[in-house]
């Protein structure tokens, strides 16, 4: 768990998609102080990459993901491309014939898959699907797993709730960046074990809280600047990396990457209150602070958290995570009710 903190004026970090260098964004070379950050940071990120510790996706994805970030793709590309690989498309037609989509008949081709899923939610899933498979095999030293996938689910789902009034693509942002806003955690946890255990320890049930400056004083990076460089690393849109590299923030601006980092800080807020089971007394003042940082009206909070259990065990199926049931959130959804009724 950690605190929201401004997050210093710190470059955005990539990864090229197709050539693995390491890009720290625009800087300015004169600048000795900037040079000796961006010096830094690049030997942290060699590190990671070193440790293997990105997860890996499977090429057929990958390729998705490039032709994804033409913003006039060809579908029948799509199509063609998932239509190599018999597993992949396997995968595609289980995850649109689960309970989370509701169909009523079943699924049997590749296209009419993709056309029920869209692009974006089938982008989402798989990358979601095969973040699973990469992590859960993965020994990542000091790090609650379950506790780990908990939380990773829950704020997707939130996010993709609060963000109710967005368009159908808007929303998928802030699934998708809520999904993998801290992957950076589990990769930092696995390449830098002796430096960043004492953090990974703290994100668990009642850990002491971490922020920002914890992380740079441990190994120079936030886990937003890392989930941020793996999600530019898979082609992932700037608005999904830009939000999530902001997603702690506590000033991320005004424009639209910044609405969709203020819903990331919120929905990871009430993720957290949600995973830890609190006195919902108390889980109420602190989900009525997050939804006001992101400017949405406490009302879709409430109407959506008894919705929000239900998601989770669906999407949690999908991806093959086993995660405890819990009847947590309608209690905080009433709780919420009735703090707003008294004040
Ligand atoms: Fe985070």
């Amino acid at each position: 768990m950690y605190s929201r903190k401004a997050l210093a004026s710190s470059p955005v970090v990539r990864i090229a998609p197709s050539c693995g260098q390491i890009d720290l964004g625009p800087r300015d070379a004169t600048d000795p102080v900037e040079w000796e950050i961006t010096h830094v940071k690049a030997k942290v990120l060699d590190a990671i990459k070193q440790s293997a510790a990105i997860p890996s996706v499977p090429q057929v994805v990958t390729r998705f993901l490039e032709i994804m970030q033409n913003p006039e793709f060809d579908y029948d590309d799509l199509v063609r491309i998932l239509a190599a690989d018999a597993g992949t498309v396997g995968e595609i037609l289980r995850l649109v014939n689960s309970a989370l989509f509701g169909v009523r008949n079943k699924i049997v081709s590749l296209r009419q898959a993709l056309t029920l899923l869209g692009p974006m939610r089938t982008r989402s899933m798989l990358l979601g699907r095969y973040l699973v498979d990469s992590i859960s095999t993965k020994q990542v030293h000091g790090l609650d797993m379950k506790y780990f996938w908990r939380r990773s689910l829950t704020s997707p789902v939130v996010a993709s709730r609060l963000a109710e009034k967005m368009s159908g693509e808007r929303r998928e942002v802030a699934f998708i960046a809520a999904l993998l806003a801290d992957v950076g955690i589990a990769i930092l946890a696995e390449a830098l074990p002796d430096r960043y255990r004492h953090i990974a320890e703290r994100y668990v049930p009642g850990g002491e809280p971490f922020d920002d400056q914890d992380e740079l004083a441990a190994v120079e990076m936030t886990h937003g600047e890392v989930s941020a460089m793996v999600l530019s690393h898979w082609s992932l849109p700037e608005t999904v990396t830009k939000s999530v590299n902001l997603h702690q923030s506590a000033n991320p601006g005004s424009d639209e990457t910044a609405a969709i980092a203020r819903i990331l800080n919120a929905s990871d807020t009430i993720a957290q209150v949600l995973c830890e089971i609190p006195c919902p007394e108390n889980a109420s003042e602190v989900c009525i602070n997050a939804v006001a940082f992101a400017g949405i009206d406490v009302d879709v909070l409430v109407r959506q958290l008894p919705h929000i259990e239900n998601d989770i065990e669906e999407l949690a199926a999908v991806l093959r995570i086993d995660v405890i049931p819990s009847n947590v959130y309608a209690q905080i959804a009433l709780a919420i009710e009735d703090s707003l009724a008294s004040a």
